[in-house]
């Protein structure tokens, strides 16, 4: 089975080719030819997730998936939540939403938080939807140089290591993205 992953997202490729078996055949927006940047403009995580999806079937016609994640922090009512990306601005800046984040919870004693991915998927004409969450706490500085976006500044439960610390298959064992995906992949094999 060939299915378009509709994500421009190096990072979350390799996470998601990572979890799923040879027989399913992820394809990126680059093979596809789809370079424009896809609207994310929805109030909820769910909702801009379906809005890829919808996007890529009404210009492409083709059956494909889609993920957006977001990192909801508890004392700051969830923020900064469904806008993650553009936390500290439009051009989207891993280290600017970092430090906008450390800045806005200094002296704060509850640094708990959570990781949301919500993958939509299209297939024959019919739409599913897929919830991962990983629980941690957002650590006092960096940690770290793997992963992306949030990953240095987030320590998932139980672990005394950031995800930018660990190694791709711990992130994905216990990681928001790969709950989602091991859903996505036992629904497509059922
Ligand atoms: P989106 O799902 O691509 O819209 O991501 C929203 C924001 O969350 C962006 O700033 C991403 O860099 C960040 N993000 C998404 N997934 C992860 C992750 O697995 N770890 C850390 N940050 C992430």
């Amino acid at each position: 089975m060939k299915l378009v992953f509709a994500t421009n997202n190096l990072n979350k490729l390799k996470e998601v080719q990572a979890l799923v078996p040879p027989q399913i055949e992820i394809v990126s927006l680059a093979d596809i030819g789809c370079t424009e940047d896809i609207p994310e403009t929805s109030p909820t995580i769910e909702g801009n997730a379906k809005q890829k999806i919808q996007y890529i079937k009404q210009n492409y016609g083709m059956d494909c998936f889609a993920d957006d994640t977001g990192l909801v922090v508890d004392i700051l009512n969830g923020a900064p939540g469904v806008y993650s990306a553009r936390y500290a601005g439009k051009d989207k800046n891993a280290k600017a939403n970092m430090n906008k984040l450390l800045n806005e919870l200094t002296g704060k004693e509850n640094r708990d938080a959570h990781f949301k991915t919500v993958i939509a998927l299209e297939l024959n004409g019919k739409q599913k939807v897929f919830t991962g969450i990983c629980e941690g706490t957002i650590t006092l500085k960096e940690k770290g140089q793997g992963g992306f976006g949030y990953d240095p500044v987030f320590q998932p439960k139980g672990y005394t290591k950031t995800f930018a610390e660990l190694p791709l298959l711990e992130k994905n064992k216990i990681g928001h993205r790969g709950k989602a995906v091991q859903q996505l992949i036992k629904f497509l094999n059922s």
